[in-house]
């Protein structure tokens, strides 16, 4: 069946560039919806710039230029670094479009025929040199707490308190650096308060066939149930950049009641260039499916904040929403002191290929809220490693023969065993990638192209076209390769579309979808010349790329704070505050344990600490591991004796050479390394579990 579906990732902000951190979400969305595609559904991918709110009106104003001039110019920007990453939107429209203002004020307009309105005079505080009303993020002073100096109004980033600005020592203006004073407004309230017994049945699942929440985020919204609802603070007073509230002169929208309704105007707006029925997808019957991608940073908004704002104003709400973690690089926050606070312009100068991050991040993607690290070696070695020495190997090993012998022409694969188990897997795969799992869709593939390199590596194509005879067993063997790497294409197509689209070109087929998965090459079909696919990552481009992060430190500015203020630290507190202490049993079973036979001990010339192992685990070729036991054993003893290895672990580079794995050893200050031996009867390749 054909399915309907409308996906969104989140609109970034108009006032800053996009960053790796960022790429995971897109990404993620991207590669999901290319899968859904490749499916056979129609699936419509729409996103947009969030370009309302105070940062974005005063960086406007530093750089001299209106904000229309500002959000013009970063949407350039923004659409190319996509385009370079291959994040292929079916839209990518802005907050600050006629659509938008129209849907925005329907919206509202209908949340106040519903009684969901309030007003209410607050007092906050105003800048008396600047004349406007100070976000939080805009007042600093001293903190209440630890007395740090220059603290932001809302949170303290020495101590962590939060508090409200009222509280802050010494309170002045980040904008013009007037101490502000206090000044009552009145301001427009969402009685999200009237919403609660319906968000409490919408988020656990109890109005849907499907969960809309993860686990993870539904077990959130229980904490923030608990905690209870405020009425939501929706307007602000002008100066302001963004839409005016109808019959409220003066009084604008704060950003963030605008910015999810972005996506329908988005998809709108594709109605329009499209001839889409826009009210199949939005109406409150609708039948079709609506899924948005985030971090969880920014869930608060969407499993409370939005599904209200849909549910009271005659809309329907979404199907689920996907929420992620955070990007962190070498194990930490994404840092500009480092270098790792890197751009995706940055990035595309120096790595320039962009399927390397994407197949990295897609390696890591789990479907949950877990943060992900791009760890820099880690990402040099699997790039390395799974694309060029797994994947495209098989083709560059046996492409040229076909040209060369058998003037392009291949014979029919016929269903050798191997190329049967790889069809099979066609289906396990789909239901990976559908489970926004795509670490366990690559792992599986992954697999696939090691069964076709042994394939590959015990026909030994090369030693055949050395002898006499032997032609039709040569043409055979790499034209079965040949149709092990098109169904590898196939299905990693949804992560590496550019490649795939090369490697389409080279095989001389139509693009590939999901139902080709049976459908080999056929006798005598002729193909193109093989090209050179992948270039090897030279760890010198990454380098380069760190450093010139840090340079550009020094001339960049600070960036002007966000827009998301209050509900993001409540969001950061909470996901602080159910930090974990145990581990699943599901974080366990992603370590491969097996049993190894040492099957060769030895020193290595240079290294202090190291012994070379070479561990017989059933494979094919018995792995190289490096492990740092040599003041504790003699190499001599350990050949034949049995232990456990890590067989999973990402092959590393050391100094010596690669390194495949990781030996287990207990040790601490009573001594060791002590290695790990079994019980008598365990045969080398056995899963430790
Ligand atoms: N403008 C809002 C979203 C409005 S949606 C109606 C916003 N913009 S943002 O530019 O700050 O972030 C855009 C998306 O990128 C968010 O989903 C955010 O979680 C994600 N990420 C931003 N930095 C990130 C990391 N370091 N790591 C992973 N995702 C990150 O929020
Ligand atoms: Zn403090």
């Amino acid at each position: 069946m054909t399915r309907k579906i409308l996906v969104t990732s989140a609109l970034p902000y108009a006032n800053g560039s996009i960053h790796l951190g960022h790429l995971v979400e897109y990404i993620q969305t991207d590669i999901w919806v290319r899968f859904q595609k490749m499916q056979g559904h129609e699936c419509h991918y729409v996103c947009a710039d969030d370009t309302h709110g105070t940062p974005i009106m005063l960086r406007a104003e530093k750089e001299g230029v209106t904000p229309e001039q500002l959000i013009e110019r970063v949407h350039g920007e923004h659409s190319a670094d996509f385009r370079d990453f291959l994040v292929a939107f079916d839209n990518y429209h802005s907050t600050n479009s006629p659509e938008n203002k129209e849907c925005a004020t329907g919206i509202y307009k209908a949340l106040k025929a519903n009684g969901k309105i309030a007003t209410r005079t607050i007092e906050q505080y105003y800048d008396p040199v600047k004349n406007m009303f100070l976000p939080d993020r805009f007042i600093k002073g001293e903190c209440p707490k630890c007395h740090a100096k220059d603290q932001y109004g809302d949170s303290c980033e020495v101590c962590g308190a939060t508090y409200s600005p009222t509280e802050l020592i010494n309170p002045f203006s980040a904008v013009s650096g007037a101490t502000p004073v206090r000044k009552e407004t009145e301001h427009y309230f969402f009685k999200l308060s009237d919403c609660e017994e319906f968000l409490k049945n919408w988020t656990t699942g109890k109005l849907s066939d499907i969960a809309p929440l993860q686990t993870e985020a539904a077990n959130k919204m229980q904490e923030w149930f608990a905690s209870g609802l405020s009425d939501w603070d929706i307007s602000r007073d002008a100066p302001y950049f963004g839409f005016e509230i109808p019959d409220a002169p003066g009084k604008y929208f704060y950003v963030w009641l605008d910015a999810p309704i972005g996506y329908m105007a988005s998809f709108k707006n594709l109605c329009e260039k499209r001839g889409l029925n826009f009210d199949e997808y939005w109406a409150k019957d609708s039948k079709t499916e609506l899924y948005h991608f985030i971090g969880k940073d920014i869930l608060y908004f969407h499993s409370l904040f939005w599904p209200a704002t849909l549910e009271y104003s005659g809309y329907r709400t979404p199907t689920q929403i996907f929420a992620h973690g955070f990007l962190t690089v070498n194990g930490e926050k994404m840092s500009k002191s480092r270098g790792t606070f890197i751009t995706a312009r940055s990035y595309l100068e120096h790595v320039k290929n962009p399927e390397y991050l994407r197949y990295y991040y897609s390696a890591k993607l789990n479907g949950s809220m877990e943060d992900i690290d791009l760890n820099l070696d880690d990402f040099i070695a699997r790039v390395n490693s799974d694309l060029v020495g797994k994947y495209v190997n098989i083709a560059s090993r046996t492409a040229g023969f076909i040209a060369k012998r058998f003037d392009g022409k291949v014979k029919a694969a016929g269903a050798n065993s191997v190329i049967e188990m790889m069809r099979e897997g066609a289906s396990v795969i789909a239901a990976h990638y559908e489970a926004r799992d795509f670490a366990k869709a690559l792992r599986e593939i992954m697999t696939l192209a090691d069964r076709a390199n042994a394939h590959v590596a015990n026909a030994a194509p090369w030693e055949m076209a050395k002898q006499e005879g032997l032609e039709a067993n040569l043409h055979q063997v790499c034209s079965e390769a040949l149709e092990m790497f098109r169904l590898l294409t196939l299905y990693l197509k949804p992560v590496l579309p550019a490649l795939a689209a090369a490697v389409e070109e080279f095989l001389n087929i139509p693009a590939l979808d999901w139902t080709n998965v049976p459908n080999g090459l056929p006798e005598g079909h002729q193909i193109n010349t093989y090209q050179h696919l992948i270039t090897r990552l030279d760890p010198k481009q990454i380098e380069a790329m760190v450093e010139a992060n840090k340079e550009s430190l020094q001339q960049a500015q600070a960036p002007a704070p966000q827009g998301k203020t209050e509900m993001t630290n409540q969001a950061a507190s909470a996901a602080e505050a159910t930090e974990q202490t145990y581990i699943s049993i599901d974080d366990f079973t992603k370590v491969d344990l097996r049993i190894a036979r040492i099957a060769n001990a030895e020193h290595v010339e240079g290294a202090e600490k190291l012994l070379k192992l070479t561990l017989d685990i059933g494979e094919e070729k018995p792995r190289q591991v490096f492990a740092g036991i040599k003041s504790a054993y003699d190499p001599a003893t350990l050949v034949g004796r049995l232990t456990v290895m890590v067989a999973n672990l990402a092959p590393r580079k050391m100094k010596f050479g690669m390194s495949e794995g990781m030996v287990l050893a207990a040790s601490d200050e009573r001594g060791g390394p002590f290695i790990l031996t079994p019980d008598v009867g365990a045969q080398p390749g056995m899963r430790v579990k």
